[in-house]
């Protein structure tokens, strides 16, 4: 009996038949080129726009079932996670694949904390920005501007100069943020508290004033650390691809990024939670949900906040940060979008047209409603998205450059263009004096 683990294929247009073996139940797509019409044939290629259906890589840092709804990072379900780790904890589990030591976390602690300034020429560089700049786009530019501080930083297969640079980009993210919406607040910066946990310290960036000392209220800063660990890392989402993708012609660390992060500001990506504010603020009251919903359903609008490419049922970060949510209100005050919220969840998950598409709230349907109780901007939403997922961008292109199987990432096409055709002859002359 032939080897079970196999696919045979019959290519019905020459009669020749394929046995290709399974890889992890995956079949590699290159074992399909040999399916040929002719010699001179190309090669059967697979055809899958926005990868629906490609793995593009080996990971072992994050697992989903979106059936079940289950999110593991190494391992453990992130429920357990949020609840007993810290975000630094669980900063340290995604790059080196095992919860720390205490020895360890002491030390990996201190590594971040010696590298949270920034050199004073970045925040020059900020200062060039408009006072209404939009924060994810300073973040982007800053952060690729960090590559010119850090020249060697491109030494990226040297182990110990990897690591250095993930360490201050780790540490350094949250004081650019910081230092953005102070910009846009016209207030001057605050350098970074190593007194401070990593969550204390970015508060007190954001909201120290004239206080001789900034102490952090102790059930916010928790509430943004479990925020920070849900949103840390999601397997091959749309910005881990950029970074892989970016990574994998070499590029340095900061420039890939930069652009993760570019990828993650759009609103069908991390953008989300600014677009679900936007999105309760025009619906305005709980009353106009139904209404909304229509809209919805007549293909006018998105539900932003609903949806997943993976997770077909609750997504578990969602149900985690509502309870966040309740733990935040009892210090902020209930933030009235939140009935808006609830009353659209309450909706959607009885109506057929959600139901049978199987969306979902996802991370970004609530996590909008508690930065806004702490006192964030919308425009600073995808920002706080950012500071936590460049641990897993981080993550994701460590593995990608030691997986010995990658190398720099080139698609190919299904080409539906003209076949060769001829510019109209021109005399040189006439070439002359069309270019003068
Ligand atoms: C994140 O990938 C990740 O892991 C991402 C992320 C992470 O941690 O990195 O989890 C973070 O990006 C969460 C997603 C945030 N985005 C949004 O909330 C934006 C709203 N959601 C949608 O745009 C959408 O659900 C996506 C982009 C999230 C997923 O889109 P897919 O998988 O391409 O699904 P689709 O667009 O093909 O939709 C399938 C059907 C369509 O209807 P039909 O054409 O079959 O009639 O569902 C409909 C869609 O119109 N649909 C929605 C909808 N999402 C999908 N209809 C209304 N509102 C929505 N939000």
């Amino acid at each position: 009996m032939e080897n079970q683990n196999t696919l045979t294929i019959t290519d019905n247009r020459t009669g020749k038949t394929y046995t290709i073996p399974f890889t992890g139940g995956c079949i590699r797509t290159m074992d399909l080129r040999q399916i040929k019409k002719d010699e001179a044939d190309f090669g059967v290629m697979g055809y899958d726009p926005a990868f629906m259906n490609t793995a593009s890589c080996r990971s072992a840092i994050t697992f989903i079932d979106g059936d079940k709804g289950i999110l593991r990072y190494r391992g453990y379900p992130i429920e357990e996670l949020a609840e007993r780790c810290t975000f630094l904890e669980v900063a340290w589990l995604l790059i080196n694949g095992e919860l720390p030591t205490p020895e360890e976390l002491k030390s990996w602690e201190g590594s971040i904390k010696h590298h949270t300034m920034l050199h004073e020429t970045t925040k020059t560089f900020l200062e060039g920005f408009r006072y209404d700049a939009h924060p994810m786009a300073m973040l982007i530019s800053t952060v690729a501007a960090l590559s010119t501080v850090y020249k060697d930083a491109h030494d990226i297969f040297n182990k110990d100069v990897r690591r250095l640079q993930m360490t201050r980009l780790i540490a350094k993210v949250p004081t650019i943020a910081a230092y953005c919406y102070r910009h846009s607040l016209g207030y001057p910066y605050v350098y970074p508290d190593n007194d401070l946990s990593y969550t204390e310290n970015f508060m007190n960036m954001l909201w120290k004033m004239v206080e001789p000392k900034y102490h952090a209220n102790p059930v916010m800063a928790r509430a943004l650390d479990i925020l920070f660990i849900l949103h840390a890392d999601h397997e091959q989402n749309c910005s881990a691809n950029v970074m892989r993708s970016v990574g994998s012609s070499q590029a340095d660390p900061y420039v890939s990024l930069a652009a993760a992060a570019a990828a993650l500001s759009g609103p069908l990506h991390g953008g989300a939670n600014e677009a679900v504010l936007k999105m309760l603020d025009e619906i305005g009251s709980k009353d106009k949900v139904p209404a909304y919903i229509e809209r919805v359903k007549k293909g006018e609008v998105k539900l932003m906040g609903f949806g997943h490419r993976i997770y077909k049922n609750y997504d578990p970060r969602a149900r985690i940060i509502k309870w966040t949510a309740d733990r935040v209100f009892e210090i902020t005050g209930r933030n009235p979008k939140l009935d808006i919220a609830l009353e659209l969840e309450r909706i959607a998950l009885e109506d057929e047209y959600f139901v049978k598409r199987k969306l979902y709230p996802n991370v970004d349907f609530y996590s909008g409603i508690i930065y806004q109780a702490m006192g964030f901007k919308p425009e600073m939403f995808t920002v706080l998205f950012a500071i936590p997922r460049t641990v897993g961008w981080l993550a994701q292109w460590e593995e990608m450059l030691l997986d010995p199987e990658q190398k720099i990432a080139r698609p190919r096409q299904m080409y539906v263009g003209h076949d060769v055709r001829h510019a109209p002859e021109k005399t040189a002359s006439a070439m002359l004096s069309a270019t003068a």
